[in-house]
């Protein structure tokens, strides 16, 4: 017969986990006024509030730890993820930073200022955040197929070149500082962009003289979709495809809490030396000097080694599957989600699961607390509350889509685990229809609200 897939590594170090009763969760979440960013983690069982920070490292990343140059300037960390970057995505410039919103914090300060337009796909929070807080906009241009959960599209990342080119053409092209290119595209569910529509952006941006850059926390991932879903890369590895896309950007930011499998980190890499000296001078101000931005020396290791190890198509091809195996046991129970899943989560459609629950009440969040109630699951709502209010009428604003999102950290739980949140969320499922009251608000701070939310049941 043939062999089954097992994953490409084995289990050194565990952490216990508690397995809390529902009398406890009960109690507990009712303390946390209904918000699962006010738990204490050894009150969740399993935890799918982000795969940012939260995988686990190897052996290899952990012997970096101890190797870590501590150097103020000219740290030999520092010099061996250069190299890493050079290598693996062809860009000569990078300033390390803290994670990904700081990258952004001080590119941006080089590149936009007040009154600049910022097409985009899906621009993820911190990303549209850092550019509205300069006063700026954020154009979104992804394609529509994206906002529909029930139709397959192979790369629903993708940007509409109409979309675009529409933007290029009403705007003076000094007003329009950037492209960003987010890869894989967590907004729209981790959906990745083709290696085409890569190329179509990158020669559109040309065609108007508009530099790209890559939002690129999970962009290994999205090489891992080019090889598996576009013809005429099934034969190249994954660095190969990794150096063709970047080969198409200006320049790029980096969480590397994602795809580089590290607790903390990010960068951004350029090819432009007038850029980079402009950046170096905000990233000396806000993150630290240029061979160490925020980061001991020991994480500039770590991150080198997890670069290499995140871009390996054995482990890729475990992560991801890891994903699309929660996707289709939640499918095969019925469960309504974002098709095909991405690449570090799936999204539940909450609009579908609970029909009953008015859109006023809060769908995802209902459905997210459900959830935890059943299980010990935490996942995370990416839905009205996270949309905030509108910043001139104060209404509610209420997205295309009401998504609860279970986002899979990378080497951490086992498909036993997944198994148990498909049972958990069938659970919810088979007594949906008695699902028909949400929460409402009891306090919220006026951006930003979803991290302190308070809530009550109605
Ligand atoms: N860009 C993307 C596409 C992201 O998903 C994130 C973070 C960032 C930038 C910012 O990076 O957190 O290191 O400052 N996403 C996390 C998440 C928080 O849960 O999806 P950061």
């Amino acid at each position: 017969m043939n062999l089954p897939f097992a994953e490409p590594f084995k289990i050194k170090v565990i952490e216990p986990i508690y397995r809390s009763s529902r009398e406890e969760r009960e109690s507990w979440i009712k303390e946390a006024r209904y918000n699962l960013f006010n738990l204490r983690s050894d009150r969740v069982f399993i935890d799918l509030l982000t795969d940012s920070g939260t995988g686990a490292m190897s052996q290899y990343q952990w012997s970096e730890i101890m190797l870590g140059d501590e150097s103020y300037a000219g740290s030999l960390s520092y010099f061996k993820l250069k190299d890493v970057i050079n290598n693996l995505l062809g860009m000569p410039y990078f300033l390390p930073s803290h994670q990904g919103r700081a990258a952004e914090n001080v590119l941006f300060s080089a590149m936009i200022k007040e009154g600049d337009i910022v097409p985009g796909n899906s621009h993820f929070d911190t990303t549209k955040g850092h550019i509205e807080f300069r006063r700026a906009k954020a154009v979104d241009c992804t394609i529509d197929e994206s906002f529909n959960t029930e139709i397959y599209h192979p790369f629903k990342g993708n940007v509409s070149l109409e979309k675009l080119e529409e933007t290029y053409k009403k705007y003076p092209t000094e007003k329009i500082p950037l492209c960003v290119l987010t890869i894989t595209c967590n907004t729209s569910g981790g959906q990745p962009v083709s290696m085409q529509n890569i190329k179509d952006v990158s020669a559109l941006c040309k065609k108007y003289g508009i530099p790209l850059i890559f939002d690129s926390a999970r962009f290994a991932e999205n090489a891992y979709f080019i090889k598996t879903r576009e013809s005429g890369y099934e034969n190249k590895t994954i660095k190969e495809i990794t150096k063709e896309m970047f080969s198409y950007a200006d320049g790029a930011t980096m969480s590397s809490k994602k795809d580089a499998i590290v607790n903390i980190g990010g960068f951004l890499a350029c090819r432009d030396k007038e850029l980079f000296q402009k950046a170096s001078t905000y990233c000396i101000m806000f993150e630290g000097f240029v061979t160490y931005g925020g980061l001991a020396g020991r994480d500039l290791g770590a991150l080198a080694q997890g670069l290499m190890e995140g871009t390996e198509f054995d482990y890729l091809e475990a992560r991801v599957g890891q994903v699309a195996y929660l996707g289709e046991k939640l499918k095969s129970y019925g469960v309504p989600i974002q098709q095909p899943t991405g690449g570090h989560a799936v999204f539940v459609d909450a609009k579908k699961f609970l029909p009953n629950v008015p859109k006023e009440e809060y769908q995802a969040q209902t459905l997210a607390i459900e959830l935890y109630l059943e299980g010990g699951v935490r996942g995370v709502e990416i839905g009205t509350i996270l949309a905030d209010r509108d910043p001139v009428s104060r209404e509610n604003r209420y997205p295309a889509l009401e998504l609860l999102r279970l986002a899979i950290p990378r080497r951490v739980y086992t498909n036993n685990h997944m198994d148990y949140i498909a049972a958990s969320l069938a659970n919810v499922y088979e007594r949906r229809d008695k699902i028909n009251k949400g929460l409402k608000i009891a306090y919220e701070a006026p951006i930003m609200r979803h991290f302190t939310v308070e809530l009550e049941r109605v």
